[in-house]
């Protein structure tokens, strides 16, 4: 008489081959993944990451991030080409998905090194706004200080990194995908956070009015920079826009060179009642 045959069944590993010793173990009996694993299951079908223990802040801790960049750049254009022959039309620069956010820049470590000074207010009562958050370093650092966090960014995948990095603060974390462009959250915060997002000049035009509309009366917008030329020019050009601009430079582990940190604040805050909102006053 003939056995019946044993279930076929496997599970595959972070790096999507199989995983040898669970070959031949029903699913069932495997325990459930756990948010860690699901996350990490979830971003290495996509990409290959590396995973290094970092201080920054004064905080010791491990971070996630994509292994190597120029990888997914040649992802986006081998995309883009196989789109192009699809359909005979190149996207145009501005709908093009540059993945910006799959590089870690200095300018997150800058801005983080900044977030200790606001602890002393009591850190559960800040919250903070991770915009353009890429892999969440900023953020990541805000949320391990006691802040509450919200990331944001235009690129889903970014997000995944985002909460995989903040695993360990769940219960003062969110996500949110967004455009800064289009998008109103329906909250403020007390400290917004841009690291590395202003070296496109044309993107200004939506950055500053999203800071106005997000940031509490009396809150801080805090852009790390690393130098570059729009860096210059941003300055008297938020100036007159009626911010007032401070100044810093942060020294980093990671370059020669330090960050200049813009510190941000309304000179004249809108009262609550002429905040208006598309679809609503939120003040
Ligand atoms: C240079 S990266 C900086 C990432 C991260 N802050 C860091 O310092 O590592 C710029 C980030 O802004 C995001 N971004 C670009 N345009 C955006 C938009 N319109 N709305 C929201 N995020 C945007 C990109 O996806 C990317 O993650």
């Amino acid at each position: 008489m003939h056995q019946a045959p044993r279930p076929v069944t496997f599970a595959m590993n972070l790096n999507g081959r199989p995983w040898p010793d669970v070959i031949g173990v029903e699913m069932r009996k495997l325990r459930p993944m756990c948010r860690r694993e699901r996350l990490l299951f979830r971003i290495h079908r996509r990409y290959q990451t590396v995973r290094e223990i970092v201080t920054v802040a004064g905080l010791t801790f491990p971070f996630v991030r994509i292994a190597d960049p120029d990888v997914v750049l040649d992802q986006v254009a081998a995309e883009e080409d196989r789109l192009e022959k699809l359909s005979g039309r190149r996207t145009d620069g501005d709908r093009l998905h540059l993945p910006y956010w799959a590089e870690l820049w200095d300018s997150a470590r800058g801005v983080a090194e900044l977030l200790p000074d606001w602890r002393g207010i009591g850190a559960e009562h800040v919250s903070v706004l991770d915009l353009g958050c890429g892999m969440g370093m900023a953020g990541a650092v805000a949320a391990k200080l006691g802040f509450s966090v919200l990331f944001a960014d235009l690129e889903p995948d970014a997000l995944l990194f985002a909460r995989l990095n903040s695993l360990a603060e769940p219960a003062r974390v969110r996500t949110r995908r967004l455009d800064w462009r289009t998008d109103c959250l329906g909250e403020r915060f007390d400290l917004i956070l841009g690291a590395d997002i202003l070296y496109e000049r044309k993107q200004w035009d939506f950055l500053e009015p999203f800071w106005r509309l997000h940031v509490k009366p009396g809150g801080l917008v805090i852009l790390g920079e690393p130098g570059r030329q729009t860096g210059d020019l941003f300055q008297p050009w938020i100036r007159e826009r009626g911010w007032t601009l401070d100044i810093r430079h942060e020294l980093i582990s990671t370059r020669p060179t330090p960050i200049r940190i813009f510190q941000l604040r309304e000179s004249n805050p809108a009262t609550p009642k002429t905040r208006t909102m598309i679809g609503g006053d939120f003040s």
